[in-house]
């Protein structure tokens, strides 16, 4: 089965253009078995300081080449990557999880952010301010902030990587990626590629390693650094935040989520279910902009937990690489554990699950399977609603007013996404400014793509990702103030 994707299949961590080794390894665990099917070596502070370094020294020339140059280079980078979409898919499958239909989609919604900033990078323009006296010209120019490094999560190993990596490239800084230590591989078939790109040594960096608190403690503090970046939980955000401050570096920061799904009595319920299943199931459930909370309105509820209960049905869990999966398992043992404990904690408070026949393809006690859940008679003092499920369990709350529904939407300390369906023209501009979320899908549930600004609010997060806002991120203001002109 390797065979699909072996010439991609690194072992080492790409440092300043070199692939570099040693003999500690970490194993690459496939989700769906519970087994590990790959090793890497698990590299050391030493190592993630040499990146920085070789980042460092790349700067000057990688930023001083042209706009189109720039450009060019990320092209064939994304041509590579197109051309190896379904090995680059399957990698995915196998270190993630998720069933290849959705690791394809992972691989164009990635690759996608490479033409989107190659695209953009051309136009990174500056300004003239009329100024206030005739001897002064103001003139704003835009500059690369310098070295970047991220941290990027096992839960979209590619699209997490180039949504940052091609912002940065594109705005002419150098990168260095941490990924997630559990999908590895995909970050390094990426820079595989990106040595075939003949992107210059330096320019990208990838480096593996499990000892993440000391590897992100130089990420975030060595001096060679200018800004920080990362996709996860706000609990660790909020540590790396805290070591960035004291070198009082650039962050962007990509945090955790707890999105209402509201849907209101006048909205297409049909479209609302279709919309649902995606904002819910999508990577079972393991997504920051998951529908966390189901909001319905007291009348359609009957009608909308019928008809998803239907739906939820129909879906085929199993293992990723076969065609007949829709739902691959979760990403470990203690993912399975936590939200088996949501679960068994909401439902001692009252919720109520209801009955679902679906196999669990593996019922050994190690399996990383678990099913799609539904519970009713939910309320906003239980788990399920209270954290980040991350896994396939719907929550469903009922509301009876639209003032309530923004107060149970609004009522978290997050705020990445939120989604509602209406057919009120009134109601999406009432609702839509109500709601305290940096990206809100009305009538809509696939919010993310390159043109669009990612990002979130309040413990959610800071930045943007995609779209013209996300290389303003990479990008510093100079103003240069020409004087004594007559
Ligand atoms: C995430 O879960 O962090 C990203 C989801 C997306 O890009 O759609």
């Amino acid at each position: 089965m390797l065979d699909v994707c072996s010439f991609l299949l690194k072992s080492s961590s790409y440092i300043d253009g070199q692939w570099f080794d040693n003999t500690d390894k970490l194993a690459v665990v496939n989700p769906a078995t519970g087994q590990p099917f790959h090793y890497v070596s698990n590299m050391t502070t030493g190592d993630a300081i040499k990146a920085v370094e070789s980042a460092h020294r790349t700067f000057r020339d990688w930023s001083h080449q042209t706009a189109a140059y720039r450009a060019k280079v990320l092209k064939t980078w994304l041509d590579l990557i197109i051309k190896h979409k379904d090995a680059l898919a399957y990698i995915i499958t196998l270190e993630q999880g998720k069933p290849l239909a959705e690791a394809r989609a992972e691989i164009e919604y990635g690759a996608a952010f490479i033409e989107w900033f190659a695209e953009e990078a051309k136009r990174v323009y500056g300004d003239t301010i009329p100024a206030a006296s005739q001897s002064q010209k103001i003139i704003v120019t835009k500059q690369p902030v310098g070295v970047v490094t991220a941290i990027t999560p096992w839960n979209f190993p590619h699209a997490m990587i180039t949504r940052k990596a091609a912002a940065a490239l594109a705005a002419g800084c150098t990168f260095v990626v941490k990924p997630a230590h559990q999908t590895p591989l995909s970050a390094l078939a990426l820079a595989e590629l990106a040595d075939q790109a003949n992107i210059p040594a330096g320019v990208f960096n990838v480096i593996v390693s499990d000892k993440s608190i000391e590897i992100g403690q130089v990420l975030t503090q060595h001096s060679g650094v200018n800004k920080f970046t990362f996709t996860g939980s706000t609990s660790v955000g909020k540590q790396l935040i805290a070591q960035c401050a004291q070198g009082v570096k650039k962050v962007s920061m990509e945090l955790g989520g707890n999105a209402p799904f509201i849907v209101f009595a006048d909205a297409d319920i049909d479209l609302a279910i279709k919309g649902y299943l995606l904002a819910k199931f999508r990577n079972a459930g393991q997504t920051c902009i998951c529908a966390n909370r189901l909001l319905l309105a007291d009348s359609i509820h009957d009608e909308f937990i019928d008809k998803l209960h239907t739906e939820m049905a129909k879906i085929q869990l199993g293992d990723g690489t076969q065609t007949t999966t829709n739902m691959g398992p979760l990403i470990s043992v203690s993912a399975v554990e936590r939200v088996n404990e949501l679960v068994n904690t909401s439902i001692k408070l009252g919720a109520k699950q209801v009955k679902l026949n679906i196999a669990k393809p593996n019922p050994t006690p190690n399996s990383r399977y678990y099913p799609p859940t539904l519970l009713t008679q939910v309320n906003e003092d239980m788990p399920v609603v209270q954290q980040e499920i991350f896994g396939p369990v719907v929550a469903a709350l009922r509301f009876k007013s639209e003032d309530e529904a923004i107060k149970m939407a609004n009522n978290t300390e997050y705020g990445l996404a939120a989604y509602f369906y209406t057919r009120d023209i009134s109601r999406v501009w009432r609702v839509s400014s109500a709601l305290n979320f940096g990206m809100v899908g009305i009538n809509d549930a696939a919010i993310s793509n390159p043109a669009a600004p990612f990002g979130g609010i309040n413990a959610s997060g800071n930045g943007r990702e995609g779209s013209k806002y996300g290389l303003d991120d990479y990008l510093e203001i100079k103003y240069l103030s020409m004087g004594g002109l007559i």
